[in-house]
């Protein structure tokens, strides 16, 4: 069952029934300031860090789920109802909620009244617009009443909903004119404030939550909006929010016009009264007159709108499917801008308090980024990089606000070092820049230990070498890619956490999965030093990565695929041998993908294993069989029931290793397969049973030991939504950037006829056909830019004053 439709030419999803299964959900803003809205209007806004300024309130693990939000009440007669459906909940004649870039817009109509809301952040604003258009569409005159409704959030959200003994005292407001201002905290140690303001004279508000809500009511039925009269009411402590009341006369066919915005207001320290307990408002007086006009707004709106043309316009296919083309072309990208801007911070999945900016993520993130923006990317790879340690281990993650490392979590997950040496020369590639390589970079965010940034990539590939274990395969530490897989935890204590536990210390647990990565990403340092003239080191390197291959080849090998691990004991686990967990796909993947034993028919060997019994009817698997007891020695993999999570779920951020590895066999029909199982626009059938937006990624899909296997959870921020389009654009499609031009070799389905897709890079366009004459998979016959044929299969560097054409024939 499908609960709306994509509308492509416009880039949105457009939602006509509320009643999604799960909130389905959107971000606006795009840098610094940002608010989560669902399809009913719920969510949230804070400026720049989800915990330590959060905006307005927002209540997980509600009951409804989600209730909260950037309300508007219409009151019509004896008719209460709400745009968005929700929070009133009021049969509508016709409801639509239109997910776009960056923006949402809902439309409305009851009893005549058609009314819309279109909600944005503009382009470096630290405020949300919400634009609102009654219409009268009745042959009556119209008179009725508009109220608007937040919920200020005391600026640490995890304080906000744990210290009511100090914070019910705390809260403070002011209003002046249309402009209801936040200022708690504001006279001690803050210098911010919030305010919500609207573009015309109002005719009442309310600042105090119990007075506008009425002590026994709940936001479907707020008792300044059932009386349809507000109560002026000034919060003193309590729960500050603020809603506006305007009455509004319509007379048949008339529409009005409100801009309301919610703003962020930061001051100098020695600026911050107009006199005494009054607050300094000129900068937000400044904020709501840049937007006070429908048609200011409307410019600023052309403008973000033009900024996403100019984004997704780097790389547009049309491969005659619509549901690839809608992914590639809008929504995957969409979703990588989203998860760089957020990490695993704020989602209807992630509260926003807990987790920051994660090392292992934040590098991921980048593959399917760094051709949007590059600048931020190069910025973001150099905060990454400050937070390692000179021995190349690093701290697991850090605070997006101070950007230092978080010693609560701590550090020794061995496999992220690694991941900057990929993000750094997925970089390079894209941008032919290899200054960053000597950009001064500090360790641990101490500058006086700062060193070209180089040889931060030297030390996560030493941090490898230094440290391996009885089988000469990497050391596994807290944990590999896999969070779940402590080997070296051995916690008996439900009170502990396995993500901050620590181990036991002679821990001497291996990864294969970590092997694979160093194998391949070993492989990118030895090319990166060949290219910048470091003919000694990469020879060096090259060493440690055959003895690398050897050790895997020797002690990594079960016979039909790759091992996952050797435990804490030495045991083998992902080997024929295990009763459970016989099976893993990590190891399939970057084993396969660094082609160890290739020759010896091994990548062949270990793919056919994972279709043999990691694949299901929703995607593969990650492992096989899942765990159904608790293994001390395993960790929090085995507390998970079967067939969720990192325990036999579908981790789609995984799958993509394998249609890469898959790729690289020439199995472009298994590799399709594979990723039309797990995009989102393919599933959309089955809305019903996945739950979960059908135009993003999501981390997890029930596995086939699962009681519900197909149902999906946690969307949005996941490592899926890079490593999806890294495979599909660099894989499958096979646009990769190199050092030295775009490396064309597509991977495809063999009944397809070809495709064309349209690539800038760096600076450059080309606009490439692939034509598939011979129906096969993979192999380029022959290559033609601009007309004339070239050898080899990759497009150099062109002039910047054309465009160019590729023809790619493959056979
Ligand atoms: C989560 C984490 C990621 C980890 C993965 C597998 O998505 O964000 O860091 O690799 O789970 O455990
Ligand atoms: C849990 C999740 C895992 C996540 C980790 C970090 O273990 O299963 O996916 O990465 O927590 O918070």
């Amino acid at each position: 069952m499908k609960y709306g439709h994509f509308d492509d030419e416009n880039r949105e999803y457009v939602i006509t029934n509320p009643k999604t299964p799960y909130p389905w959900i959107n971000y606006l803003g795009n840098e610094d300031f940002f608010s989560l809205t669902s399809n009913t209007g719920g969510g949230y806004t804070f400026y720049k860090d989800a915990k330590f300024r959060r905006l307005t309130r927002y209540r997980y693990n509600n009951v409804p789920v989600d209730n909260g939000g950037k309300y508007f009440y219409i009151k019509d007669g004896d008719t209460v109802w709400s745009p968005s459906w929700k929070p009133a909940q009021t049969d509508l004649d016709s409801y639509e909620c239109r997910h776009g870039m960056s923006y949402t817009k809902f439309k409305g109509a009851k009893n005549g009244i058609v009314t819309e809301v279109l909600q944005f952040i503009p382009l470096g604003f630290w405020g949300e617009i919400q634009q609102v258009t009654v219409k009268n569409t009745s042959s009556e005159t119209k008179k009725i009443k508009l109220f608007s409704f937040i919920e200020w959030c005391l600026w640490n959200a995890e304080d906000d909903m744990t210290n009511y003994q100090r914070n019910l005292n705390t809260g403070e407001v002011e209003v002046e004119d249309s402009v209801l201002y936040h200022k708690t905290e504001f006279k001690e140690r803050r210098n911010h404030y919030a305010f919500y303001s609207v573009n015309q004279d109002i005719d009442g508000f309310d600042t105090d939550r119990e007075s506008f809500m009425g002590m026994y009511n709940g936001f479907d039925a707020p008792e300044a909006v059932v009386n349809g009269q507000p109560t002026n009411s000034f919060a003193h402590g309590w729960s500050p929010v603020a809603s506006h009341y305007i009455e509004v006369e319509l007379q048949p066919g008339e529409e009005k016009q409100f801009v309301f915005m919610l703003g962020y207001v930061e001051v100098e320290e020695d600026n911050k009264w107009e006199s005494k307990a009054v607050i300094n408002k000129k900068p937000a007086k400044e904020m709501i007159a840049k937007y006070d006009s429908v048609e200011k707004v409307q410019v600023a709106f052309d403008e973000l709108k033009e900024y996403w043309d100019q984004l997704l316009g780097k790389i547009q296919v049309d491969s005659g499917d619509d549901k690839l083309d809608r992914m590639v072309n809008i929504w995957n990208q969409y979703q990588c801008m989203v998860t760089f801007n957020m990490s695993r911070s704020a989602s209807f999945f992630e509260s926003g308090i807990g987790r920051g900016m994660g090392f292992r993520d934040s590098n991921q993130d980048l593959i399917g980024f760094v051709h949007q923006i590059p600048e931020r990317a190069r910025e973001r790879i150099i905060d990454i990089a400050s937070t390692q340690f000179e021995d190349g281990s690093c701290y697991h993650q850090y605070q997006p606000l101070t950007k230092k490392g978080n010693a609560a979590v701590g550090g020794d997950f061995n496999d992220d070092p690694l991941w900057l040496i990929l993000s750094t020369t997925e970089y390079i590639k894209e941008t032919g820049d290899f200054s960053l390589l000597d950009e001064l970079v500090p360790f641990d965010n101490d500058i006086s230990k700062a060193k070209p940034h180089f040889d931060h990539l030297t030390a996560s590939f030493y941090h490898v070498v230094n440290n391996l274990g009885p089988h000469n395969l990497p050391l596994i530490g807290r944990a590999d890619w896999n969070d779940c897989l402590n080997l070296n935890c051995f916690s008996n204590d439900p009170n502990e956490s396995f993500q901050t536990t620590g181990n036991k210390k002679d821990g001497k647990a291996e990864s294969l999965m970590i092997a694979g990565l160093f194998v391949l990403y070993g492989k990118e340092y030895v090319n990166l030093c060949l290219q910048i003239g470091k003919q000694e080191e990469a020879h060096k390197a090259q060493g440690h990565i055959d003895q690398m291959i050897a050790a895997v080849k020797e002690h990594g090998w079960d016979g039909d695929w790759y091992l996952r691990a050797y435990d804490y004991y030495g045991n083998k686990l992902g080997s024929q041998e295990n009763e459970e967990g016989k099976i893993f796909i990590e190891s399939q993947g970057w084993c396969s993908m660094a082609e160890i034993g290739m020759e010896e028919g091994m990548v062949e060997k270990s793919l056919n294993a994972v279709k043999e019994h990691l694949d299901c009817e929703y995607g593969i698997v990650l492992n096989s069989p899942a765990f159904s007891k608790y293994y001390i020695e395993y960790g929090e993999i085995s507390t998970y029931p079967a067939g969720y999570k990192e325990n036999g779920g579908i981790f789609c951020h995984n799958n993509p290793w394998i249609m890469i590895g898959e790729t690289i066999l020439g199995r472009g029909d298994q590799a399709y397969e594979y990723y039309t199982k797990i995009a989102p626009s393919f599933l959309e059938d089955i809305s019903e049973l996945h739950k979960v937006e059908p135009y993003v990624y999501c981390q997890m899909i029930a596995g086939k030991e699962a009681v519900k296997p197909g149902e999906a959870k946690n969307s949005w921020l996941s490592g899926t939504a890079s490593w999806n389009f890294y495979t599909i654009t660099q894989y499958i499609l096979g646009v990769k950037p190199s050092y030295e031009g775009l490396l064309i070799n597509p991977c495809i389905p063999q009944a397809w006829d070809g495709f064309k897709i349209k690539r800038i890079f760096r600076g450059v366009t080309y606009h490439i056909e692939v034509q598939n004459p011979a129906h096969v998979s993979k192999g380029v016959k022959e290559m033609f830019v601009n007309g004339k044929k070239i050898a080899g299969n990759i497009v150099p560097v062109l002039s910047k004053d054309k465009a160019h054409s590729v023809l790619v024939v493959l056979g």
